[in-house]
């Protein structure tokens, strides 16, 4: 049985869990506000709005209901449109029209609850983040500007947003229904009351995770088979630090990484990072261990923690086992695990902040929302000016995410020099067998390769090297 609010409604069904949010929506509930575009999280025009009880608070996220397993509703809040239209337009729907935000009003919809979802962020308000929050929502009328305009007068609106209690605030000036003012209280009964467990433990039961990956691949199956959902597995979902290492829960989100303080601290570039991994709302829903088990041999995760030279704990329900993130990967989405096992942890040593440097990299055709051609990261520690530590990570260069084991053990014992990375690349290219694909061509991807070895360098060391390599 699934339990959830949706809108104002409680919702009790014994729909199967591998069913999509949206189907549910639209064809059992007839909400058919929210639309259907892509069917594959690109287009942003089925967006919802989950909201979730954590430690007493409320808090909101964007998601695509086309690749979310109804299972993952449980115990939450979700927002469709009609759960946000009053009988008057809100300052948010208001923007738009005043702009001229909307032309055939397809994706409008999706834009609205992003926005909306916006609205309802902890942070203070900022156009960047405004911005950020639509970077899922795709327009094909507007050309955008007319919605970037509606935007900026939004995040103009929120100036004395009252953060201690934005949800107030928020129904209070039209933005949202005064039902929401009940949600917390709601949640928390309904999370008392409910069976936590609504997971299938049968032996073929799938895993799922966020279901941004499965949800494309197998759409049509999926609600066909028994699921194991472990989104929302308490003991999968924490990050925390222990003797200097950084322990990662396998569910937690790209979004989590990009958002947790521990990981901020230890990678003053997580915001940028992040930014290079998909869209708001798949940032939201897609974990580390399906990024892992996907084993794209470009899965942007997979290629950051192969160069943290991280450790996966895989535990099949009686033992756990670690292995190295980089012997996880046998072949083309071969893996290094047993079918009656889950990911249930990845952790790495917390580089020391003092001569330690590390980077990721990404080239896609667009910046956003799009997967890389070819990806890279790079962690170094120096010694009194030697190599002590190295670990090079790429991908799309070859049939698995890959550690480059040559190239790492290469830079050893040497000193910086524009010679050692031209040598480095070097090794690099004898390490790389690229095919020539819909992302460029094999000679194409090892340029690639170079050039982001190149730019791993020159972030670490751009006074040492930068003419030289630039010069190339
Ligand atoms: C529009 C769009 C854009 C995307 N952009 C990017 C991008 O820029 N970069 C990128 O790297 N990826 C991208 N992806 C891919 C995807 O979002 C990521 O790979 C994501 O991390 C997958 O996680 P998930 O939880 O959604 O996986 P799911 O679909 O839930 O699962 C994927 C696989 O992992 C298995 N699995 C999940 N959790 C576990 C576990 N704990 N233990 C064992 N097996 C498990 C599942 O059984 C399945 O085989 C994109 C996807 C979409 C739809
Ligand atoms: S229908 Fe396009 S993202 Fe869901
Ligand atoms: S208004 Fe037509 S797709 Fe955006």
């Amino acid at each position: 049985m699934i339990e959830f609010i949706l809108n104002d409604k409680k919702i009790t069904t014994q729909e199967v869990s591998g069913t999509t949010v949206l189907d549910f929506i639209r064809y059992h509930q007839h909400l058919t506000g929210t639309k259907i575009g892509c069917r594959e999280g690109d287009c942003g025009a089925c967006t919802v709005l989950v909201g979730r009880l954590e430690e007493g608070q409320l808090s909101y996220q964007s998601m695509t209901s086309c690749l979310m397993p109804l299972g993952n509703t449980h115990g939450k809040h979700i927002v469709t449109i009609e759960g946000l239209n009053m009988k008057e337009l809100s300052p948010v729907q208001q923007a738009m029209v005043d702009e001229g935000g909307t032309q055939c009003g397809f994706c409008t919809v999706g834009f609205i609850v992003s926005l909306s979802g916006y609205t309802l962020s902890q942070s203070k308000p900022s156009y960047r983040d405004a911005i950020a929050a639509i970077d899922g929502n795709i327009c094909r009328c507007t050309g955008y500007k007319s919605i970037e305009r509606a935007t900026e007068n939004i995040v103009i609106g929120l100036k004395n947003k009252d953060l201690s209690d934005r949800i107030t605030w928020l129904v209070e000036r039209g933005y949202l229904p005064s039902y929401f003012k009940t949600i917390t209280e709601r949640l928390a009964a309904l999370n008392k009351a409910i069976s936590k467990k609504i997971s299938s433990k049968e032996k073929d039961a799938i895993i799922v995770g966020g279901g941004t990956d499965l949800f494309v691949q197998k759409a049509e199956e999926m609600p066909q088979h028994t699921i194991n959902h472990l989104f929302d597995e308490m003991y999968l979902n924490k990050i925390y630090e222990k003797d200097g290492k950084c322990y990662i829960g396998a569910a937690c989100t790209a979004e989590d990484l990009r958002s947790s303080s521990i990981m901020n601290n230890i990678f003053l570039k997580m915001y940028e990072y992040a930014k290079l991994v998909s869209s708001t709302p798949i940032r939201n829903m897609g974990t580390i261990a399906g990024n892992f088990v996907n084993a794209s041999p470009i899965g942007d995760l997979t290629i950051f923690f192969l160069a943290l030279d991280a450790t996966i704990i895989l535990n099949n329900g009686i033992t756990k086992r670690a292995i190295q993130l980089k012997d996880f990967y046998q072949g083309y989405k071969q893996l290094e695990k047993q079918k009656e096992e889950h990911i249930e942890q990845v952790y790495f040593e917390i580089p020391s902040k003092n001569n330690t440097y590390f980077n990721f990299e990404k080239v896609c055709k667009r910046t956003h929302l799009d997967i890389a051609s070819v990806n890279s990261a790079c962690l170094l520690e120096i010694k009194n000016g030697i190599i002590i530590k190295a670990h090079l990570s790429a991908g799309g260069i070859g049939p698995i995410p890959t550690y480059l084991i040559e190239s790492s053990a290469f830079l050893l014992g040497k000193e910086v020099s524009p010679d050692l990375v031209r040598e480095l690349n070097q090794v690099v290219q004898t390490e790389i067998s690229p095919i020539s694909d819909a992302r460029g061509t094999k000679e194409y991807k090892r340029l690639l390769l170079r050039q982001l070895v190149y730019a791993h360098f020159l972030t670490f060391f751009p006074q040492k090297l930068n003419i030289h390599l630039v010069l190339e």
